[in-house]
């Protein structure tokens, strides 16, 4: 299969080309991507020489470039996208264009060009926080909270007009929190591990409360492919680990902590940073079971070689810190 991924630079995006080209020897991979400051060629700098990857440099609101770029392959997978919440709610305008409008531009290419699926990468905050015991299902109204959810909800509802209308060849994966090498250390698992790296204390919001689900990316990269491979068009899959006991963040911050050998005073409690914080994400992940996933990492082991990796991996987290990655591209392309 010759698979087109937008936003293939990113933390998924980058792990999920990995998992294709390490796993499928036979299939290619273009990766196309803008380069935001949370696209780091550095990610899959073992392939560059690879003939089965290719790298395009473009923007998903570019409908030439789309097209272009996606001349000849079988598949598209979307990740592209504005993903940190906390910026969506200080500077939305650029998740609604390249969330809402980049994913039009996609679907529109998807469809001109005659594709024979696409796989648009949300998540699972679309629905909106949900009480004990629920679970949220497929089916179930979105009740987005950020800026962000917001976006991918609206992505979201762009495919299901697609998939009615015109009976895109869309399926739509809603995965949890994921976790693993290459994120970008904004997000908490890696600002946290960095931080006690760096012998900095770790911002925990709004006294660590909210229950989130923890997806080791891998597993999230192994469901994404059996739905790219084996899912019904027009149909939604949720992908979650549904952590057994559920995990507070201020759990998850002490279980890295602990692995990291350092007391809970490195927790430093933050209040109010995240207007609208929701409480509890729980997904009921019954539909891709049925098609045969299953998560293969627990969250205890998959925070130890998370942990691991950063801790090998000084290189790449002090560059994306200090900004430095940026320079990657200039170099290896010479622009
Ligand atoms: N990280 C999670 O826990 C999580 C959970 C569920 C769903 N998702 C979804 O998975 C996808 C990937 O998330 P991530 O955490 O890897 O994000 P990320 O921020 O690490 O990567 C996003 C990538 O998209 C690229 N990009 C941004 N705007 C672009 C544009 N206009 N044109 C082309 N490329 C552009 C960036 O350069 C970057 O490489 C997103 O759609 C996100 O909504 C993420």
């Amino acid at each position: 299969m010759n698979i087109l991924v937008t936003g293939g630079a990113g933390f998924i995006g980058s792990n999920f080309i990995r998992y294709i080209l390490q796993n499928y020897l036979e299939d290619s991979v273009v990766n196309f991507d803008k380069l935001t400051y949370a696209g780091n060629l550095e990610n899959l700098q073992e392939f560059k020489d690879d003939k089965r990857y290719s790298f395009i440099k473009g923007d998903v609101c570019d409908y030439d470039a789309v097209a272009g770029a996606s001349q000849g392959v079988d598949a598209v997978v979307h990740f592209a996208a504005e993903s940190h919440v906390d910026r969506s709610i200080h500077a939305s305008h650029e998740f609604i264009r390249t969330n809402v409008f980049g994913t039009q531009v996609v679907i529109d290419a998807v469809r001109e060009l005659g594709i024979k699926k696409m796989i648009l990468v949300s998540t699972d905050e679309v629905y909106g926080d949900v009480e004990k015991p629920r679970k949220s299902k497929d089916g179930d109204p979105f009740k987005p909270s950020s800026p962000y959810s917001a976006s991918k909800a609206a992505a979201e509802s762009l495919a299901i007009a697609a998939i009615r209308t015109h009976e895109a060849p869309i399926m739509i994966t809603r995965s949890t929190n994921n976790y693993g090498p290459y994120q970008f250390p904004e997000k908490i698992l890696p600002l946290f591990i960095t931080n006690v790296l760096e012998d900095k204390k770790v911002p925990l919001y709004d006294g660590g409360t909210q229950i989130r689900d923890w997806l080791y990316v891998e597993d999230n990269c192994s469901a994404i492919d059996l739905v790219l491979r084996h899912g019904t068009l027009g149909e939604a899959y949720d992908i979650a680990a549904e952590n057994d006991p559920e995990v507070t963040n201020r759990e998850v911050t002490e279980m890295v902590l602990d692995i990291l050998g350092k007391g809970r005073d490195f927790i430093q409690d933050v209040w109010g940073l995240r207007p609208g914080h929701d409480q509890r994400y729980a997904v009921d992940s019954s539909k891709i079971r049925a098609l045969g996933w299953k998560p293969s990492v627990s969250l205890a082991e998959g925070l130890k070689q998370t942990v691991t990796w950063y801790q090998g991996n000084e290189g790449w987290w002090k560059r994306v810190k200090s900004g430095e990655y940026q320079e990657y591209y200039k170099k290896q392309y010479r622009v």
